[in-house]
């Protein structure tokens, strides 16, 4: 009997699964301190002509049975603005500096070729038009990047002439006679894509000889961006963390502390991926927990490379009047098996959101130096928002994400302190807990707490110096496994539910899920 006893208990002990009592955390947020202003543009997009980034992912034509204004897709506009994108960079990436304005205007467009995408026909039927058309149907701002690998700083200066000025000038006339009299405002110019590489892998010198003449001549002639509203300038900067990028960002930062009155920059690029090594091997669905915490671990890289090169652009820049513009980021995974290896092809999935929600809050401590992100890239592209298929559209974990994440756009940065905890995976160990918060324009308080273990859910109790809570609520996001993905069969899988907390003793209470993103915000 007592033989049968043991066994029946080693049994029970087998079966049970394991034990999950959620970690206890403490979490104070000082609302007396503000901090910076968390910059809208490190929400921002980026669409490269590459793959099917912008033709099908943008651009059906006026033609198409899909529904779309003037050529633009209807579903993917509503959607953009939903997460009221700030800005969208274009053409590219390393298709920009093979662009050649000319042939994306006006009712006759070459075929050219994409060379760096696939070598496939580049039609040319979504250029500067279509593209603004675009932006103003999702109410963001133009983020340009000139041709200086392949084109000339005339060619350059032309365009912006073309896009810019009121005057009636030859190529204002075109720009009328092609639809649009009224100059349009374009916020931003990217001079170069990483022209250490792609961009004509030239050295520093070289690129600052260039950068000074595109400085100064590629102006933006519209009235009402003389002064406050300026275009802002953002030059070629690092491209990760190899000896050749810190030589290359301090040749960039000591040569702007010694400008000259002729040219001046207002940011620096930072690019850098989520990949752990070149070429992308990594799958993006069909993982498990060693990869989900390898990629985890690799993003939180980002801290690492964000303060370095902040702490050497202080040295020039103490001011911090340089932006460090973290324009290309995200998760660059194998493409997706029988995809074109040249579109880039990757599924989203909750890994990504958490991804995502990791690198925005590096961003979002970092407010005062990093004003502009663009993860890579908008559709269809790496880690999207958006994937479509024909005539269906999906929204992907990380679009959520952005979309939970629009209250920060702007908002006053709030400190957080709180114990990190840790989750360990095999060797990998990374912290349990990542969080921020601010106030909004309104005032109002909002919290962001991602829980990175993917096993155990978390207790969180929040103090608020400064404030007395009456109520907290949002949102949170998370799925059954770390690789659940949006399909276009099954597009509610990674979807945000609503999540509230409990006011106890003047703290809030709530408990999150393992592997999870939740913003809340708190009633006062
Ligand atoms: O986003 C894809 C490519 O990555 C871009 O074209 C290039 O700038 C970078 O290397």
């Amino acid at each position: 009997m007592r033989t049968l006893l043991v066994i029946l208990a080693l049994i029970t002990v087998a079966i049970t699964p394991p034990f999950m009592a959620a970690q206890k955390v403490e979490l104070t947020v000082d609302v007396s301190k503000a901090g910076a202003k968390i910059d809208r543009n490190i929400f921002g997009q980026f669409a490269e002509h590459l793959g099917h980034g912008v033709y099908e992912g943008i651009w059906v034509g006026p033609g198409s049975p899909i529904p779309n204004t003037r050529g633009i897709r209807n579903d993917v506009v509503a959607a953009l603005k939903a997460i009221k994108a700030p800005n969208v960079r274009w053409p590219g990436g390393c298709f920009a500096d093979e662009y050649h304005w000319r042939k994306g205007i006006g009712s006759q467009r070459p075929e050219t070729l994409n060379p760096n995408w696939g070598g496939v026909i580049e039609p040319n039927t979504f250029g500067t038009h279509e593209f603004m058309d675009f932006l103003d149907q999702i109410g963001a701002e133009a983020y340009l990047s000139v041709n200086v690998g392949s084109g000339t700083p005339q060619e350059a200066a032309e365009w912006l002439e073309y896009l810019t000025t009121a005057q009636p000038t030859a190529l204002a006339k075109e720009r009328a006679a092609n639809g649009h009299p009224a100059p349009y405002k374009i916020a931003y110019l990217g001079i170069g894509n990483e022209s250490w590489d792609c961009g004509g892998n030239m050295t520093p010198d070289y690129y600052l000889s260039q950068l000074k003449i595109y400085s100064r001549f590629v102006r933006n002639f519209n009235p009402a961006q003389q002064d406050k509203q300026r275009m802002l300038k953002i030059a070629v900067g690092p491209g990760g963390g190899e000896p050749r990028f810190t030589e290359w960002t301090e040749a960039v930062m000591k040569a702007y502390q010694n400008h000259q009155w002729s040219w001046d920059i207002d940011g620096l690029s930072l690019h850098s991926y989520t990949v752990v090594r070149w070429p992308p091997a990594y799958a993006s669905v069909g993982f498990g927990e060693k990869e989900y915490s390898q990629i985890l671990k690799s993003t939180l890289e980002m801290e690492g490379l964000v303060s370095k090169y902040s702490a050497m652009m202080d040295k020039y820049d103490p001011q911090k009047k340089v932006a460090l513009a973290v324009d290309e980021w995200g998760a660059w995974y194998a493409p997706l098996p029988g995809s074109n290896p040249g579109f880039l092809v990757q599924q989203n999935s909750l890994r990504d959101a958490i991804l995502a929600a990791l690198n925005l809050n590096i961003f979002v401590r970092h407010a005062d130096r990093v004003r502009m992100a663009n993860i890579a890239q908008m559709i269809n592209v790496l880690q999207a928002m958006i994937l479509t298929d024909k005539e269906k559209m999906v929204l992907t974990p990380t679009y959520y994400v952005y979309k939970m994440y629009v209250p920060f756009q702007d908002a006053t940065f709030v400190p957080v302190t709180f114990n990190a905890g840790a989750y360990t995976h095999g060797e990998i160990t990374l912290p349990h807990l990542d969080a921020i918060a601010a106030k909004d324009r309104a005032g109002r308080l909002w919290v962001e707490i991602t829980n990175i273990d993917p096993n155990q859910p978390v207790e969180i109790e929040v103090s608020l110096v400064g404030v007395t809570p009456k109520s907290a609520a949002g949102e949170t996001l998370t799925a059954s496994k770390v690789d659940s993905v949006n399909s276009f069969e099954a597009s509610n899988t990674v979807v945000p539910k609503p999540i509230s907390a409990k006011v106890q003793g003047g703290k809030l209470a709530l408990k999150l899920e393992p592997k999870s993103v939740t913003v809340i915000s708190v009633e006062q």
